[in-house]
């Protein structure tokens, strides 16, 4: 299954080989001046390069071929060769039927049931989840909806910092103040109990950070907790499996409050124990030399534009860094999955990190050759004053606050528009949540994700423009059309119904790019190539909506094909948003 145009480019090519030119030259693209043509071949000029003649003669040739076949309702010649092409309305019914049909509308599966490992959490044990954390959640959940969709087996990685220094913190204050035996009491099934201490840990974090830094004492007994918990002492490493507990139901009920699933609950502890061992490795390979009484992997090329520093496997003190444990996941990962490829979405400020880890992990053998390691970095979720996103206060925003946020600024706009009126209030609450979602997840993927954006609540949450809120009101706004349909007792034809026609052909010839849109999003792990085609297909269905008769048609064949088109593009733009990871509401 392919996309229109690379059907096209097939059926094209072949007249391009005929003539003994290269295939590719017939590739076939949407054309950018759709006043003009539906699709466009370039080719011409390249063919004429090749063969030493005039690009006109070469498409002269190859018109007058196309023109034999049935596919075509136009095919002529533009400016100094370009070929502009139409496709006759029942070909384009009768792709748009086989799509329809088709479990991956047209996009085919490239994944073949390989296994990905993506890596997108990284929240910190004991610290509030915060906005950081929202662009790798989004993103990377994102990437791997799209990637199931493409045939692989996916595998998404909450990967919790639970090893660093932050953990000899806060574990080294308990023990200073004498509360070991209460944390160790508390009832983790008592929400309640979970609740206070994550409070209590809130605040004692920057508390305990900022006197580390004052005070060289302090810092050090901090990281020799850190070595404790590492050596798995009592009650260093009990106090660890408690801290752990409680952030983890946090962390669970954050991730599904934002509808963000993952396969694993793994941390940087569960990898501790292959630690040791891969530094055998390293050594016997002799991979690893000491610097300084560290050991570090040198992993700089001649071909390097900037500097890129050894990884350092343990510093001077016998502590394991941050390279480390991702050196470490990657052995149990490999071990346990044998991953074709592992996509980290981590913030891009971290990009120098990943590649002293993929290139320590190749060097090494950690990871064969032919494995794919990508980091997939993304930028800062900017304030309206263009700096990083803060609460008012000036201070970092917890994630369950801009969330609260968001439905809040939801609510007031559905009730702006009176789109709730007839709800209850469960209803309302939910219909609210779903907005603030939406509006939240579309705004962050919409963007190229290398790139920074402004987090403008009250632009996002708009129900015009490009935003998650106006794609959602599309949506329900189809369904609702189907819904009237089918209490006026029309069936919605479900096969053999298209018979498109000039009010028609835009939109469907849009439903059929979907592939190219796909393909894109999953090729460069970049959702917002599907954001775009969304926001094109919900405008496109919008004209359509306003410039033709669907219930009220009285041709019946017409009608039946005005309503699958509706059928089908609800089910394109639902799939779209469950792609994005956008839950759509029943009505509003
Ligand atoms: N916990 C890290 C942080 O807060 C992110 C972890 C990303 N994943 C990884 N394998 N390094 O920055």
């Amino acid at each position: 299954m392919t996309s229109l145009s690379d059907k096209l480019s097939h059926v094209v090519g072949q007249v391009f080989v005929d003539s003994e030119l290269p295939a590719e030259l017939g590739q076939v693209r949407v054309s950018d001046r759709p006043d003009l043509a539906q699709f466009q071949c370039n080719g011409a000029m390249a063919a004429a390069k090749l063969a030493k003649k005039n690009p006109r003669d070469i498409a002269n040739d190859v018109v007058g071929k196309l023109q034999t076949q049935d596919v075509f309702s136009k095919v002529d010649i533009a400016g100094p060769g370009f070929i502009n092409i139409d496709v006759t309305d029942d070909f384009l019914s009768a792709h748009l039927e086989m799509i329809r049909a088709d479990e991956r509308l047209g996009a085919g599966n490239s994944g073949q049931d390989q296994t990905i490992v993506l890596d997108y959490g990284g929240p910190n044990i004991a610290k509030p989840m915060h906005v950081g954390h929202l662009r790798a959640a989004i993103i990377g959940d994102s990437v791997r909806r799209i990637m199931k969709f493409a045939g692989f087996h996916t595998l998404g990685d909450v990967h919790m910092g639970d090893w660093g220094t932050h953990m000899g913190m806060i574990i080294s204050e308990f023990i200073k103040t004498g509360d070991t035996d209460r944390i160790l009491g508390l009832d983790l099934d008592d929400e309640a109990q979970i609740d206070a201490l994550m409070k209590e840990l809130g605040e004692m974090y920057p508390r305990v950070a900022g006197e580390c830094k004052e005070s060289e004492t302090r810092k050090e007994e901090a990281r020799e907790a850190t070595v404790r918990i590492q050596n798995k002492e009592t009650p260093y490493f009990e106090l660890l499996q408690v801290i752990k507990a409680a952030s983890v139901n946090g962390m669970r009920r954050n991730y599904a409050t934002l509808g963000v699933h993952f396969d694993l609950w793994k941390g940087e502890s569960d990898v501790h124990d292959y630690i040791a061992p891969m530094v055998e490795d390293i050594k016997a390979n002799n991979h690893a030399v000491e610097d300084d009484g560290a050991l570090i992997i040198p992993v700089k090329t001649e071909d390097d534009k900037k500097e890129v520093p050894p990884l350092i496997l343990y510093k001077r003190d016998g502590g394991v860094m941050y390279g480390t444990t991702d050196m470490a996941t990657l052995v149990e990962r490999e071990k346990l999955y044998n991953p074709a490829r592992v996509i980290y979405v981590v913030d891009q400020r971290q990009h120098l990190h990943f590649e002293q880890v993929f290139r320590a992990a190749k060097l090494t053998g950690i990871i064969p050759v032919g494995t794919e390691l990508t980091h997939a970095g993304f930028g800062t979720m900017n304030g309206t004053d263009g700096k990083p996103f803060k609460t008012r206060a000036g201070g970092v925003m917890k994630l369950e606050d801009l969330i609260a946020m968001a439905e809040e600024t939801a609510m007031k706009r559905l009730n702006e528009a009176a789109l709730a009126e007839d709800m209850d209030a469960d209803e309302k609450a939910d219909v609210a949540h779903k907005v603030g979602i939406a509006a939240i997840k579309f705004a962050d993927l919409s963007n190229p994700r290398v790139t920074d954006y402004v987090f403008d609540l009250e632009r996002l949450t708009s129900f015009e423009g490009k935003t998650g809120p106006y794609l959602l009101y599309q949506a329900v706004r189809i369904k609702s059309l189907l819904k009237k349909a089918e209490a006026q007792g029309l069936a919605i034809p479900q096969a053999d119904a298209f018979a498109i026609g000039d009010a028609d052909r835009a939109l469907a010839l849009l439903l059929t790019e979907f592939p190219d849109a796909f393909n894109f999003a999953l090729r460069d792990y970049m959702p917002h190539h599907l954001c775009e085609y969304a926001y094109r297909v919900a405008s496109a269905f919008s004209s359509f909506y306003g410039n033709c008769h669907i219930l009220s048609e009285e041709d019946e064949a017409i009608r039946n094909s005005r309503l699958a088109l509706c059928a089908f593009t609800y089910e394109m733009l639902i799939q779209i948003l469950e792609l994005l990871g956008i839950e759509v509401p029943e009505r509003m």
